[in-house]
């Protein structure tokens, strides 16, 4: 899998895009000696120590997919300086500047609970369980700003098959990787950590669930929750749980981290809602990155034809 030793490259040196497109002037420019084959997906992979095995992977053969938005997508440089990742710090830039040494090499994710087959998975063992697609997703984060982004990934359902849950799970619960040695800021960041977060089994398996390994044709940058994270559209942005390492299956619902912090402000379900305002400011607009006026918050993000259904009958005000 790995190709070449190359300490000396950041990650924007292996990534350029003018280089990537032309894969046979790209290895020769950086003296790599082939390219990966993973899962029948052409990768191109570099070793760069103290970064994942995805690190500084462009992926190919990206498989289009139907629940893309055809809106314009924000830039790369506002999904990667414009981050909420605590671990990392509280302002909008720490992350891009505090998570760039953070060390994502020898990823495991754990999957267990109430499962037929508990198991361990790398990396690479996530990267060989469906084909990768290019989903463009609305993500509303509830301080009512917004962006739209190309994540790359898989229906979180794809993972969920392989371990057989029981039927007495009826949550998942998730949690982030945290090591204080590697994430010093997170002891001001005003929340607990590690960083927690569930969905009941029915959103965990709507297809719209994305187990997300990348962006931009390339693997997951580090503050946007490299080397594995959730994406959910059609939920608040603090939903989408970044740098995942354990997964389980569960009858009770499982704590998540805002709703720890101010389960006055955040609940279990977090549905984006334009009628349901949060108690210290109104959720009926949101920001666009890039964008002076505000547009009208959709209900559940504008994912309402594929997720409306799971919530018929509750009372999406008092279940918020
Ligand atoms: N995951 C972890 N582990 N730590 C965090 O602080 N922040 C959440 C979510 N996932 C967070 C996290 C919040 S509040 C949002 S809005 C999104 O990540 C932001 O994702 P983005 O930075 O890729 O836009």
């Amino acid at each position: 899998m790995l190709i070449r030793k190359a300490a000396d490259l950041t990650y924007a040196e292996v990534t350029p895009k003018a280089v990537y497109l032309n894969r046979r002037k790209f290895l020769q420019a950086m003296g790599v000696a082939g390219a990966a084959a993973v899962a029948g997906r052409r990768l191109i992979e570099l070793a760069v120590p103290g970064r994942s095995a995805l690190a500084a992977t462009k992926f190919s053969d990206l498989v289009k997919s139907p629940f893309s938005t055809s809106e314009k997508q924000n830039s790369f440089q506002d999904v990667t300086h414009y981050n909420n990742f605590y671990e990392f710090g509280t302002d909008k830039s720490d992350p891009a500047k505090n998570a760039q040494k953070f060390d994502t090499s020898n990823w495991v994710v754990s999957v267990e609970g109430d499962v037929a087959k508990p198991r361990k998975f790398t990396m690479d063992e996530i990267l060989k369980i469906a084909p990768l697609e290019e989903r463009i997703y609305r993500h509303r984060c509830v301080e009512a700003w917004s962006i739209v982004v190309p994540w790359i990934g898989f229906s979180f359902g794809n993972l969920v098959k392989l371990v057989e849950p029981a039927p007495k799970a009826q949550f998942v619960a998730f949690q982030s990787y945290y090591d204080p040695r590697q994430m010093p800021k997170g002891r001001w960041a005003g929340i607990e950590f590690p960083y927690v977060e569930g969905l009941r089994m029915d959103e965990a398996m709507n297809p719209l669930t994305l187990l997300c390994l990348g962006m931009y044709g390339e693997s997951l940058p580090n503050q946007d929750g490299a080397p594995v994270r959730l994406v959910i559209p059609w939920k608040y942005g603090f939903k989408s749980i970044k740098s995942l390492v354990k997964i389980k299956f569960q009858s009770k619902m499982p704590p998540t981290t805002w709703n720890l912090a101010a389960p006055n402000e955040y609940g279990f379900y977090s549905n984006v809602n334009p009628n349901v305002d949060h108690p210290r400011w109104s959720q009926a607009k949101e920001r666009r990155l890039g964008e002076i006026f505000k547009r009208n918050t959709l209900m559940f993000n504008g994912y309402g034809d594929q997720v409306a259904g799971m919530y018929s009958g509750m009372d999406l005000k008092k279940y918020y």
